[in-house]
């Protein structure tokens, strides 16, 4: 059931959306929190069905995690698997990304020699994922994907140029976190099936920030948190295998069920915190109650017109198609920013003398301020980033 606002009160349009009362989220209403990618952000409806959640397993934790935890996490994978379009058999819970893309690696057979194609978009951490394969011998290639492709084709094509007779793995972003660049994921997976390669999908935002149908994208694995753009507790993600692989991807944690097969090894893998995964489904209650087209028409309407003010503001230019964006975007920053170190005093300089909260990222050598769009976020956010952005570049 939503409180606060919801279905009843949403305009059909979501227009209005800005005039709502910013206690509907638990983001501080006083900030322009511009970074909805990085961790999410809680509804309030979530936030206290979460807290109900809890109370219950405080109540009786034996009984919520033992007596009653296979038929909750069961119910859990048939509402998500159903939202993601699979079958519940393909479906399992990771705490995140990271993970879900670390279980999977590992759990494949390499040898030296061995290559896997990657993209200059994938996420740091799948990076350092990908760099423990090169301890066994493996080859890491990571293909160039410029910001300004103008085609699907071309994606695929520069992916592509990157497979030899050695390789044994394509890894590609759903949408990728330094750049918002929306990956023509079935594209790239049926020329890479086509040479008889596997795809391994980092999701870790698409859940929620685009229609998702895992099934229709005819890849081997797939990774998508929970707790991003669908908005359940930190941290929870679904991991899709395909089932030729079932026997093969275990948990690295080998835990109770490790050898009974495959939902089984993934079912319990230790004492975690349940809440954000038996969360999910009120989490996406909010959303149903919303209706998601609307929900993504502001989300990719409020930060694209936003980004457009940013860069006129700072004489730059939003960088990537519309067609290869959704609820992220990033814009051109005047100067090159070639450390971690100077981007994080950008972006935390942004925090902590402007009450504005935005991504400072980099790919290929040009630095970006990355921008995304919740319900939260008011045309307002975006303004109040442009005017702050030379202050803070010139301190
Ligand atoms: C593209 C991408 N992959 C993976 C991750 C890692 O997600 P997590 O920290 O939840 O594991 C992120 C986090 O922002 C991401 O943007």
């Amino acid at each position: 059931m939503i409180t606060g606002w919801g279905a009843a009160q949403a305009p059909a349009t979501l227009t209005g959306m800005s005039e709502l009362p910013p206690t509907a989220w638990l983001v501080d209403p006083d900030i322009a929190y511009l970074n909805h990618g990085g961790f999410g952000a809680l509804p309030r409806p979530v936030a206290d069905a979460a807290a109900a959640i809890r109370a219950e397993i405080e109540a009786n934790p034996t009984d919520m995690l033992m007596r009653r935890w296979q038929p909750q996490v069961d119910a859990v994978r048939a509402r998500v698997a159903a939202f993601l379009r699979t079958d519940a058999a393909n479906l399992v819970f990771v705490g995140n990304a990271t993970a879900g893309t670390a279980t999977v690696l590992a759990s494949l057979d390499w040898q030296p020699g061995d290559e896997v194609v990657s993209t200059d978009h994938r996420y740091p951490a799948v990076a350092s994922q990908l760099g423990v394969l090169l301890r066994s011998g493996v080859k890491v290639v990571e293909q160039h994907v410029p910001v300004d492709v103008t085609s699907a084709a071309q994606v695929v094509d520069l992916v592509m140029a990157g497979v030899t007779a050695r390789t044994k793995l394509v890894v590609v972003d759903h949408i990728a976190s330094p750049t918002g660049f929306v990956f023509p994921v079935a594209e790239v997976a049926a020329a890479a099936r086509e040479r008889g390669l596997p795809v391994l999908v980092d999701a870790a935002h698409a859940p929620g920030q685009v229609d998702v149908d895992v099934d229709a994208l005819g890849v081997d694995f797939w990774v998508g948190n929970l707790h991003k753009w669908v908005c359940s507790p930190r941290g929870c993600a679904g991991l899709v295998v395909a089932p030729r692989w079932q026997d093969v991807v275990r948990p690295r944690v080998a835990s109770h069920g490790y050898a009974s097969g495959y939902h089984e090894a993934f079912d319990w893998t230790g004492t975690a915190d349940a809440v954000p995964l038996l969360a999910v489904p009120a989490a996406l209650d909010f959303w149903d109650g919303l209706g998601w087209d609307a929900v993504r028409a502001y989300q990719r309407d409020v930060v694209t017109a936003g980004a457009h003010a940013v860069a006129d503001a700072i004489g730059t230019e939003v960088a990537i198609a519309d067609e290869f964006t959704a609820a992220i975007r990033i814009v051109r920053l005047p100067v090159v920013l070639g450390t971690d170190a100077e981007r994080e005093k950008v972006a935390y300089g942004l925090i902590a003398d402007h009450g504005v909260t935005a991504h400072i990222t980099e790919h290929a050598g040009t630095t970006y301020v990355r921008m995304c769009g919740q319900l939260y976020n008011t045309p307002e956010h975006y303004d109040r980033l442009a005017a702050a952005l030379p202050k803070v570049l010139d301190a």
